[in-house]
């Protein structure tokens, strides 16, 4: 809504500014004139009441401007270009992958160099891992930050960062990096004063006296690490207080209820923002409200404090999009896209961990029941947003969709869990997988998953075993689980060394700063004679390399699954058979998945073809044609096996 003294307020704020708001600065001038009064609204909610909202509200509104100002003009033509597209991530030709820079090539110099290899691979968008710095003993990844603003020099500078943004340009490529929201390290500056006891920076966090408040919280939120890190909170000696550390000891909650905070770290969300980042992905945004008697998890404010985030990026970096990483419920998760007037105004993305999870889940039962339960609130996302799609990321697999959902299935919740959790970690008899648990809570009976795509589908135990058969078996699950999350809908988000099947890595567990947490089975350390072997005929790497090459080469070719939230499943009369539709514009598009170890039969009839005006079926895949004619005719998919098929009208 026009609001005449914010008006007036910003006008004589920006007389301040030599920008050009009739001419070149135009649209930034209309888009700070149109959002101020939203930004005003979703501020006052959260802040209203404290008191230094206003004198933090006008340094809110300098540093929108500020930042406009010092964006360079190559990211604001960007800008201009994606704005025009309209919701430029839609698209298909993006196919990401995540990446520690220091495990895949040492140094963000050396990353400079290996961008042939994401070209022949076909992935044009990096995730880097953590960037800042971040103390070695302590870094959870990189996601325990001692310093935001400088990049950590075992990666090399912000100079060097920079040199690989202007080289990625010259490949059209995306950039996406992490802004850690939740939590700093307990050495960043505010930490040190805080021990220091500076009530000023005490009051960034949530740090109190005695076990009183603390007792109180722990009674409603549930534990992240219990295993290696429980409770959440932890003593800090120099001021005798106790400070809130949801994650590790080490990350110290901030504390958004400080406008302060807020202020702080949204300039820094402007900072990545001029350093020409595409995505930004807010980690863990489902923490960032505390609130005593919940469990202060995805609380009302964290959305407001999200939405207002988008708000002053939509302003002075349009270009700059968000990717909300909350791993929660899916219920949960649909909320972080906006709703109301927000719809598909808050976080751009969201990861699609729910059917991560049902894949993973399809793949040990062979039953597509209890993912095909959850589907209809999956696709409650609105247009205009869309999913991170991906089969593994650094973090563990949380079995948390809906007990309801498995219940559906007609399984047990907690037995069914429990023959996840078993099977992945091999305990089950005829696993083919070599996963471990992650933060078993023997209290809940709650417990996550890690290890790599190849162990998990059985590639670590078959060479093992020196197993042609089964080596064969776990190629096939990888490239299905893949294909199975590339065509889905989103920006397919492959993590590195998957694309070559690495297998599980154990030598975190002889290093002190990485034993306690068995994540890092799953991050290897990439050894490039190795992946040299994609050039070789008939090894893992090149079977497993060129097959993900061509599933990316495949989704390019195909607008239909575009993000155009055109995903329609479809009956295939088959528990072990997964099948989705994209329609879009006269094309179709079907994926056909098997998750069973046995051969499976699909009539033309399942895929809803009787209508007579689709005649041919090529499969992209197989390279097969089908003639749709005779009904008794079937697609036979065999196990593990999968088709990626387009339609052709008569
Ligand atoms: C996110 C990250 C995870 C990290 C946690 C705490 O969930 O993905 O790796 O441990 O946040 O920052
Ligand atoms: C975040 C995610 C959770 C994950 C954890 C550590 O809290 O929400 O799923 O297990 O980080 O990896």
């Amino acid at each position: 809504m026009y609001n005449h003294q914010l008006h007036q307020r910003v006008n004589s704020i920006l007389s301040q500014y030599n920008l050009d708001i009739a001419g070149s600065d135009n649209a930034f001038y209309i888009r700070l004139m149109t959002s101020a009064d939203t930004i005003r609204e979703l501020y006052q909610e959260i802040y209203s009441g404290h008191t230094t909202a206003a004198p933090v509200f006008e340094q809110l509104f300098l540093n929108i401007i500020k930042a406009y100002s010092a964006r360079p003009a190559t990211f604001k033509n960007k800008d201009e270009a994606k704005v025009a597209k309209d919701n430029w991530f839609l698209s298909n030709q993006i196919t990401g992958m995540s990446l520690y820079v220091d495990r895949f090539c040492g140094t963000l110099g050396n990353l400079g160099n290996k961008l042939a290899y994401f070209e022949k691979l076909g992935v044009n968008f990096l995730h880097l891992m953590p960037l800042f710095e971040s103390p070695p003993a302590a870094s959870d990844g990189g996601y325990a930050v001692s310093d935001f603003r400088r990049v950590d020099e075992r990666f090399g500078s912000l100079a060097d960062l920079k040199r690989l943004r202007r080289k990625m340009d010259t490949k059209q490529m995306y950039l996406m990096t992490d802004i850690v929201l939740n939590h700093a390290s307990n050495q960043h500056e505010w930490a040190l004063k805080a021990k220091n006891g500076d009530p000023k920076y005490q009051d960034y966090f949530y740090m109190y006296d005695d076990r009183a408040i603390p007792d109180q919280y722990d009674q409603t939120m549930p534990e992240i690490f219990p295993e290696s890190s429980p409770g959440n909170f932890t003593y800090v000696p120099e001021c005798n207080k106790w400070v809130m550390t949801v994650f590790h000891h080490y990350q110290w909650d901030l504390n958004y209820s400080n406008p302060a905070v807020f202020l702080e770290m949204l300039d820094i969300v402007l900072f990545y923002a001029n350093l020409g980042v595409d995505l930004l992905r807010i980690d863990a945004p489902a923490f960032i409200w505390k609130q005593l008697g919940t469990n202060c998890q995805n609380l009302p404010q964290a959305h407001i404090l999200l939405r207002l985030i988008k708000q002053c990026v939509l302003v002075a970096a349009p270009g700059l999009a968000l990717l909300g990483e909350a791993i929660v419920a899916p219920a949960e998760i649909m909320k972080y896209f906006g709703n109301g007037r927000f719809a598909a105004k808050e976080c751009d993305f969201a990861y699609n961990a729910t059917q991560m999870a049902l894949q993973w889940d399809m793949l040990a039962t062979g039953d597509t029941r209890v993912m095909l339960a959850a589907q209809s609130q999956l696709q409650q996302k609105p247009y205009g947003a869309s999913w991170i799609t991906y089969t593994r990321c650094h973090d563990d697999i949380g079995l948390g969709y809906d007990d309801e959902m498995i219940r559906k299935a007609g399984y047990d919740p907690y037995r069914h869990r429990r023959f996840l959790q078993d099977y992945y970690t091999g305990n089950f008899v005829s696993s083919p997988s070599a996963g471990a648990l992650f933060s078993a809570n023997p209290q809940t009976g709650d417990a996550r998953i890690s290890g790599s795509l190849a162990s998990l589908c059985g590639l670590e135990k078959a060479i093992k075993r020196n197993d042609t058969g089964a080596i064969n078996t776990a190629i096939q699950k990888i490239l299905l689980m893949q294909a199975h999350s590339f065509f889905l809908g989103g920006i397919p988000m492959i993590f590195y060394g998957d694309e070559v099947g690495y297998t599980n890595d154990y030598s975190y567990l002889t290093d002190e700063a990485k034993s306690y947490d068995n994540r890092w089975m799953h991050r290897p350390v990439i050894d490039w004679h190795k992946n040299e072997l994609i050039n070789s005929p008939d090894t893992v790497e090149n079977i497993v390399f060129s097959g993900t090459q061509k599933l990316i080469a495949i989704r390019k070719k195909i607008p239909a699954v575009a993000d155009h939230n055109n995903l329609a499943w479809f009956k295939p009369y088959n528990i072990h058979v997964a099948g989705y539709s994209r329609a879009y514009e006269g094309q179709v598009f079907y994926g056909v998945f098997n998750f069973s170890n046995e051969v499976c039969y699909l009539s033309w009839a399942a895929f809803g073809l009787n209508q007579g005006n689709i005649t041919q079926l090529t499969d992209h895949w197989t390279g097969k044609d089908y003639i749709v004619s005779n009904s008794d005719e079937h697609l036979i998919i065999e196990p593990f096996g999968f088709h990626l098929i387009e339609a052709l009208q008569a």
